[in-house]
């Protein structure tokens, strides 16, 4: 706990639109290095096993080509293990993925494959690579993630952003609050993501215990309007306001 909260800047969008048209782009590595050259600590790429955006040369050449630090959401499958194996990232974060879905729908369900999480954070932890889980905010999901030997966790902040009833806001971040606090309890560290604006950002930058945060889909929109460089910047900024309003 402190007062800085590292923002990974997830680039999957960009390479979504350069898909889209199956050309060369925009990139998304000249999208990441505009992201650290704006204050960004690390860059986010999610690799799915349908690859609709990242590619695996994208893996590769953001990891070789940023500043900062990469880290791969990822499914936990095997073909996905391999590719964090060789390619190293400073961070693996394990996703839940169906090939349907838009986006990540929800968190993982850890209770339900511990063991197999395990072994595969053993095998990446072996490299080094540090390891998160992608969970809700259940403290059950977040006990399993402690017991399989997590070192940290990433809320899922999803719900949140969705809801446009101020109750059950505020009863949503009530869950990410004692969520964070349950997790630090545990020894786990504490990141979020997952539909983050510079408007919804601020109230989970005020929670102390959050230490990282993943966020993609808002910062290709805004940078549509204004560019990368200030929507990164008005993010952190919000973040900033965030930190300012944690309890003392
Ligand atoms: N965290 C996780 C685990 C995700 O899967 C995603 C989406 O790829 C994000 C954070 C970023 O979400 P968004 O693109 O809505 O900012």
């Amino acid at each position: 706990m402190g007062n800085k909260i590292r923002l990974f800047v997830n680039v999957d969008h960009v390479a979504t639109i350069r898909e889209a048209r199956k050309t060369v782009e925009p990139d998304p590595l000249e999208a990441a290095l505009l992201a650290e050259k704006s204050g960004a600590d690390g860059i986010t790429v999610h690799l799915r096993e349908d690859r609709r955006h990242i590619q695996d040369d994208d893996v590769s050449h953001i990891r070789e080509k940023i500043h900062t630090v990469l880290n791969l959401e990822m499914a936990a499958v095997e073909e996905m293990v391999q590719i964090a194996l060789k390619t190293k990232p400073y961070q693996v974060s394990l996703v839940p993925e169906k090939r349907q879905e838009i986006t990540t729908e929800g968190g993982l369900n850890v209770i339900s494959q511990k063991e197999h999480l395990k072994n595969v954070r053993e095998r990446i932890q072996s490299q080094g690579i540090r390891f998160s889980l992608f969970v809700d905010p259940d403290p059950r999901q977040i006990d399993a993630a402690r017991e399989l030997g997590a070192e940290s966790i990433e809320i899922n902040t999803g719900l949140y952003t969705e809801l446009s009833d101020d109750v059950a806001i505020q009863r949503e971040l009530e869950k990410i609050r004692n969520s964070a606090r349950h997790a630090t309890e545990l020894g786990l560290r504490v990141f979020a993501g997952h539909g983050l604006t510079d408007e919804n950002v601020v109230a989970i930058a005020g929670i102390p215990e959050i230490e990282e945060l993943n966020i993609g889909h808002s910062l290709v929109s805004r940078s549509v309007y204004y560019g990368l460089e200030q929507a990164v910047q008005n993010m952190i900024q919000a973040i900033q306001k965030g930190i300012t309003q944690r309890p003392h």
